[in-house]
């Protein structure tokens, strides 16, 4: 006897509990459906509300521990930029020293306190101590040069102003500002959605006519780190401004410093009128292939991971090469192997032409000093130091900039091109001034091969004892 022939009453029909009997069996399953769908549905919910509210958060919250009761796998992450060990070949967390590998750094910056201390960045976690530690800030240095450090601060510009806060001086905010970046920097408190808190990035898109607010979700995974991975300079000595009212690119900033006079140092060596770059992440970045496709600096850096059923996004922000499975390989099906090769064989290409540059910045820096040796005046000297200035400044737009070129490949090649270019340029423009003073030979360059030599040459220029150059 089968299910789905019951026994036939003597008329013919089906018995008289089937009917009902049939209503309860869809019901059952229309409930269970339900229930299903409810659980499917909350578990979604949960996927997406990473967890519950535990604890409101102040407006202002700069602990990140606080953060962490409500989000603890955000949290967890974020804790993982304390690993300070990691090596890729040119990137990884470990305190690189950029100035005993290469000495070369020590002459063009010679003058800035770059010349004295100047390693590798770590985590996200350290930038309090870091910040703290460095020789670069000294007893002068004022209160911008906390901005891009800790979460006290929007804490502390919402209650100072921004002005006040960054005229007043670094040691006296000191006891203040005691949180490394964190989630306060990125995150509404409420709400969770990213936003902007730092004042020098919402002008610089003001300059050009756009808001933050305006910006669409997946551009706001960039800007959040264009806050403080930007080019910048201190207007007036304090007031923290991006270099963007003409455009991003190296040429456009180049003209932005020009007109607007600035100056971050002279340069023990040349004397021309240097201007650092200050690790223009963003701007390169968004030059690159990837912006030009809409891949956001998180998707990278910040990849999605699972627990369980939940995805949510990694807070340990690090080098992608330690982990390109999750970073890399979720849009490229390349090897592991290749991926990593190819960004290996970018940055060797970068690696090299920013050497070269290096070589042909130096060797300018003192073959201006030798002109000035020789007898030349300022004004004869002026077309060849500026050419100084823009030929340094391209070259450290690509040589601060993190990642060795890989944010933008092509354009990092053509920059330093025109570095070298600018370079070798002002040489000829000294080589000219050395022969109206009767000097032919090439002048005598000093030996800086290593940290040690580089330091004492810059110093002894600095101190106004410098070797003679002419040959
Ligand atoms: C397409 C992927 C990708 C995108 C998008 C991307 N990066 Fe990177 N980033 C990399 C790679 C690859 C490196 C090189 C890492 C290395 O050499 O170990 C890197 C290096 C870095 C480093 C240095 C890390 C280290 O350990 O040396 C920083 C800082 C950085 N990127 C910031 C940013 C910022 C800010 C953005 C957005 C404006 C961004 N990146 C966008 C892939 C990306
Ligand atoms: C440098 C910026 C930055 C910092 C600092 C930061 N976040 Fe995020 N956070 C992001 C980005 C980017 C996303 C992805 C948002 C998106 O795509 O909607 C995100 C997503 C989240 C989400 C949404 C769920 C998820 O995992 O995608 C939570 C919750 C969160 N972060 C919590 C935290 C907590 C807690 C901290 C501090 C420990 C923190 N964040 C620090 C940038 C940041
Ligand atoms: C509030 C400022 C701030 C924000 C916002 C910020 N960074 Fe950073 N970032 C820093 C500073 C400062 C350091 C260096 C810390 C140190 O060396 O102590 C750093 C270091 C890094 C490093 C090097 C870490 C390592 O282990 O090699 C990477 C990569 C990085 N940031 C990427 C990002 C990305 C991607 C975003 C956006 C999702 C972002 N940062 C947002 C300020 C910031
Ligand atoms: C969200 C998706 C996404 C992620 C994540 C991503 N890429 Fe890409 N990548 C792209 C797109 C899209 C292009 C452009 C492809 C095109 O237009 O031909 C591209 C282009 C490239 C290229 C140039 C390709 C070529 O043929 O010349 C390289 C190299 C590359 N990516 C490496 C990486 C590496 C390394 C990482 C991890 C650090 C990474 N990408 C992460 C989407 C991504």
């Amino acid at each position: 006897m089968s299910l789905s022939t019951p026994a036939a009453t003597p008329s013919g029909r089906p018995p008289r509990w089937v009917g009902p009997a049939l209503l309860a069996l869809v019901a059952a399953v229309v409930v269970l459906l339900g229930l299903l769908a409810a659980s499917i549905m909350e578990r979604r919910w949960e996927a997406q509300q990473p967890a519950l509210i535990v604890r409101p958060l102040a407006e202002w919250e700069p602990d990140n521990a606080a953060w962490g009761e409500n989000y603890p796998r955000e949290h967890e992450s974020y804790l993982r930029t304390r690993g300070a060990t990691t090596r890729t070949k040119f990137g990884g967390s470990f305190p690189r020293d950029y100035l005993d590998e290469d000495p070369l750094l020590v002459v063009l910056y010679g003058g800035s306190a770059f010349s004295k201390d100047y390693r590798q960045a770590r985590g996200h976690y350290y930038s309090v101590q870091d910040v703290a530690a460095t020789k670069r800030v000294g007893p002068a240095a004022v209160g911008t040069c906390w901005t891009c450090k800790s979460t006290d601060v929007p804490r502390l510009m919402a209650a100072m102003g921004a002005k006040e806060f960054y005229a007043a001086k670094f040691d006296d905010l000191r006891p203040q500002v005691a949180h490394p970046i964190g989630c306060q920097d990125c995150h509404d408190p409420r709400t969770m959605t990213l936003r902007i808190t730092r004042p020098a990035l919402r002008d610089a898109l003001a300059a050009r006519a756009r808001r933050p607010e305006d910006a669409a979700h997946q551009e706001m995974r960039s800007l959040v780190c264009a806050q403080c991975h930007a080019e910048y300079y201190f207007r007036e000595g304090t007031h923290l401004v991006f270099p963007w009212a003409k455009g991003l690119s190296v040429e456009e900033m180049i003209a932005y410093y020009d007109e607007h006079n600035f100056t971050d140092y002279t340069h023990a060596v040349s004397k021309a009128a240097i201007v650092k770059a200050q690790h223009p992440d963003y701007e390169l970045y968004a030059s690159g292939i990837h912006a030009y496709r809409g891949v956001a600096c998180a998707d990278c850096h910040m990849p999605y991971r699972t627990e369980g059923a939940v995805k949510f996004t990694s807070h340990h922000v690090q080098s992608p090469l330690l982990d390109v499975a999750v970073s890399c390989a979720v849009c490229h099906r390349w090897s592991e192997e290749e991926i990593r090769a190819r960004v290996e064989v970018v940055q060797a290409k970068t690696a090299g032409a920013k050497a070269s540059a290096e070589k042909a910045l130096a060797a300018a820096h003192f073959d201006v000093a030798a002109a000035a040796q020789a007898g030349s005046a300022d004004a004869d000297l002026a077309g060849a130091r500026r050419l100084i200035r823009h030929a340094q400044f391209r070259w450290d737009y690509v040589a601060s900039s993190n990642g060795m070129g890989f944010h933008s490949p092509q354009e990092a090649m053509r920059i330093l091109g025109e570095a070298m270019k600018e370079a070798q340029e002002s040489r000829l423009l000294a080589a000219r001034l050395l022969a109206r003073r009767g000097v032919a030979a090439e002048p005598k360059h000093p030996d800086v091969s290593t940290r040690e030599k580089a330091a004492a040459v810059v110093a002894a220029f600095a101190e106004g004892r410098p070797p003679s150059l002419l040959p």
